[in-house]
């Protein structure tokens, strides 16, 4: 099945607020951190100034300790829960003050790899690796502080999973009363049968309170969180970051190399102790608890993008879980009691997901599971659309449409990404 490479494009331009791309018009009006790094390599297939203008914009919001909060306010819009003011971190432009998966430095990597313009690669290169070391340091030393080799997550949202099964039980434990009056807009826009419960949607609004109250002092919201969670996607990413942004040092900032492969071996083998025979797969940790969270979900293939794994034990595990679907990768393994396919990370098909699966795959040697996992996701799009997310199932397109990331990965999907080259 053939992508419509115009119509991604149309979706990034039409999505584009000025050098920054939402991630659907009214449902998400700003800027978000994860969607940005995969929309800025979108761009990169075919207009690599605007790629840098996506990281750049997104690095305004980043603060003075290295945080990159997971949305940037760039201009008021009055059709999400929580603004601005429910935040109240008193940044300039206003941010959220928790932060997202850390895909940047895969992404600056990308671009510079992609820009024909080897001289404008090699500038804006060099203006933006001092400000991704800052954002690793950040990481290990606010989430990190025991020097564990995993960071934590300190609310779901955190994770980009808002809503994964996975968080059920360290969300049980998180008080839903707020300080916030709630005022949601996301059930206005989509099904609510699609988005997270009330009961849940209290306890995110705790958690913001509780770390608003903190002062988004990042060793006070450490200590307070009542949610602590090593996330095993949220760990392969960084980890898959910090090879990334290795390899831009080793260029742009040669001393600092000692200490991100230090980093790197650390997180190595911290990640490959989340492993679990039984699953087959890899799970994520309750840190308040010390335990295991025993729920299968997509977040446990993504070591494989980090290098970590056994590619072919991962691969089978896949081949099971498919016997039940249709469409990979699904969010939650079709298998488990609590999977819903139409309902936010519960089940559902993310593009980005798959794509990040399908490169690590292939990186493994586990070739045929790479193909099947990108064969499936541009025939989910080449039926539905640019959807937000995919039913397993049936491939029905849901959540918001006209989605940027969606738009961004078809376009690295259909191959017409300028070869690497530039070295890093
Ligand atoms: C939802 C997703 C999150 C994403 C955001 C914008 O909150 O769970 O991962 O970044 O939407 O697309």
């Amino acid at each position: 099945m053939t992508t419509d490479i115009d119509a991604a494009r149309e979706v990034l331009a039409a999505n584009d607020r000025g050098g920054y791309t939402v991630p659907t018009a009214r449902l998400y009006p700003f800027q978000w951190n994860w969607d940005s790094a995969f929309v800025a390599m979108g761009w990169a297939s075919f207009d690599a100034a605007r790629a840098w203008r996506e990281i750049e914009r997104l690095l305004e919001g980043q603060w003075e300790d290295g945080r990159i909060p997971h949305i940037i306010f760039h201009a008021p819009a009055d059709t999400y829960f929580p603004g601005p003011d429910v935040w109240g971190t008193h940044h300039a432009p206003p941010t959220s003050g928790i932060v997202q998966p850390p895909v940047l430095a895969t992404a600056v990597r990308a671009v510079f790899a992609a820009d024909p313009d080897r001289a404008r690669a090699e500038g804006r290169t060099a203006a933006i690796v001092p400000a991704l070391l800052r954002n690793h340091a950040w990481w290990h030393a606010a989430r990190d502080p025991l020097v564990t080799g995993l960071v934590a997550i300190l609310h779901p949202w955190e994770s980009g999973m808002d809503n994964s099964p996975a968080w059920d039980a360290p969300l049980a434990r998180v008080p839903t009363t707020t300080t916030t009056a709630i005022v949601r807009r996301d059930t206005g826009h989509v099904d609510p049968q699609m988005r997270p419960r009330a009961e849940d949607y209290q306890r995110f609004i705790h958690l913001v309170d509780a770390y608003r109250a903190a002062g988004w002092d990042a060793g006070r919201m450490y200590a307070a969180a009542p949610f602590r969670v090593a996330d095993v996607a949220t760990n392969a990413i960084l980890l898959r970051a910090e090879r990334d942004l290795l390899s831009l040092a080793e260029r742009f900032a040669p001393a600092q190399s000692r200490a991100i492969d230090e980093r790197i071996v650390r997180m190595e083998r911290a990640l490959g102790g989340l492993w679990n025979e039984a699953r087959g797969l890899f799970l994520s940790r309750d840190l308040v608890a010390g335990a295991a969270l025993d729920v299968a979900t997509s977040a446990g293939f993504l070591p494989v993008w980090a290098g970590v794994g056994d590619g072919a034990h991962l691969a089978a595990t896949l081949a099971r879980w498919l016997t039940h679907a249709r469409f990979a990768v699904p969010s939650t393994d079709p298998a488990e009691p609590s999977f819903e396919p139409l309902r936010y990370w519960r089940g559902p098909v993310w593009a980005v997901v798959n794509w990040m699966l399908a490169e690590g795959f292939a990186a493994a040697g586990e070739v045929a599971s790479a193909q099947r996992i990108r064969n499936d996701t541009q025939a989910l799009i080449g039926g539905a659309g640019f959807a937000e997310y995919f039913d397993p199932l049936t491939g029905a397109g849901a959540g918001g449409n006209r989605f940027s990331w969606t738009a961004a990965i078809a376009l690295l999907l259909s191959g017409t990404s300028r070869p690497h080259r530039g070295g890093a």
